[in-house]
């Protein structure tokens, strides 16, 4: 998926506004799904509101017959971790459900998760899921000129680390994004500091922690997507797309107009 000794592309500030207008229907996206999750909806009816909003906002879904996929969203639920197939699924109170979209305009790409608790859950739970977010901030404030990408990795798995015995899952890792949804680098979120290719103004990541309550081992279910916990621990799951900018990082995916 990634290569090997490939360039990161570097996108100009014309390519970039293009990727924020992406990266905002994505945000949009991903607010109207929040909004309608609830105990008794299903994991259709929120593919269904993405799609919607997305094609009303003039971009077209990323992950939409990407290699097969089937969907205009990821709805993974509780053990699941991350690409689960919107379906027949109803959730339920005391659920966690991270929703996964990435949308894309005149063929540059944004991409955005985020967890979402249907009603009360569990302490735990609500707590892996801050955390998890927690992570992916401190990793999209190393997005900065200067730094190098491990720089990344390496504060994505101290906020966890620090915040208990959580599993930080491996297999899955953040990318480069731009001309298509997984671009170079491979974006891990752990390792040492100060590895890897210096980032430099131009290039966009997308930066997505993926922890669990358990064990960080996962397998690929029987439809060939959804990933679960292999201990059935629950999992959360966030992301956005940075772009690395001369004033500092610019979330591409945020509702607002956020630098860092
Ligand atoms: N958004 C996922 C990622 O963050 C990719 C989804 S896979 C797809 O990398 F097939 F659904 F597109
Ligand atoms: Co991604």
């Amino acid at each position: 998926m990634f290569g090997g000794r490939e360039k990161i592309e570097i996108k100009s500030a014309d390519q970039l506004a293009t990727m924020r207008a992406a990266g905002l229907v994505v945000a949009k996206t991903l607010e109207a799904v929040r909004v309608a999750v609830r105990a008794g909806v299903t994991t259709r009816e929120l593919d269904e509101i993405a799609r919607d909003v997305i094609s009303s906002n003039n971009a077209k879904p990323s992950f939409l017959g990407y290699h097969g996929y089937p969907a205009v969203i990821c709805t993974s639920v509780n053990e699941e971790v991350v690409h689960g197939i919107p379906g027949d699924r109803v959730l339920g109170e005391g659920d966690l459900i991270s929703i996964d979209c990435g949308a894309f305009i005149d063929g540059w790409h944004g991409d955005a998760a985020i967890s979402v608790l249907v009603g009360d859950v569990s302490p735990d739970v609500a707590e892996l899921s801050r955390v998890t977010q927690e992570a992916m901030w401190s990793g999209l404030g190393q997005a900065r000129a200067g730094n190098r990408l491990s720089d990344i990795g390496h504060a994505v798995e101290s906020v966890i680390r620090a915040a208990g015995d959580y599993g930080v899952v491996e297999e899955y890792v953040g990318h480069g994004i731009g001309t298509s949804m997984h671009m170079h680098p491979p974006v891990p979120n752990y390792g040492r500091p100060g590895e890897g290719p210096h980032l430099k103004v131009g290039m966009a990541l997308a930066i997505e922690p993926m922890a669990t309550l358990g064990a960080r081992h996962v397998s690929v279910l029987e439809d060939d997507w959804t990933v679960s916990t292999d201990d059935g621990s629950w999992a959360s799951h966030w992301e956005h797309t940075v772009a690395i900018t001369e004033e500092g990082p610019w979330v591409l995916t945020a509702l607002d107009d956020l630098r860092l």
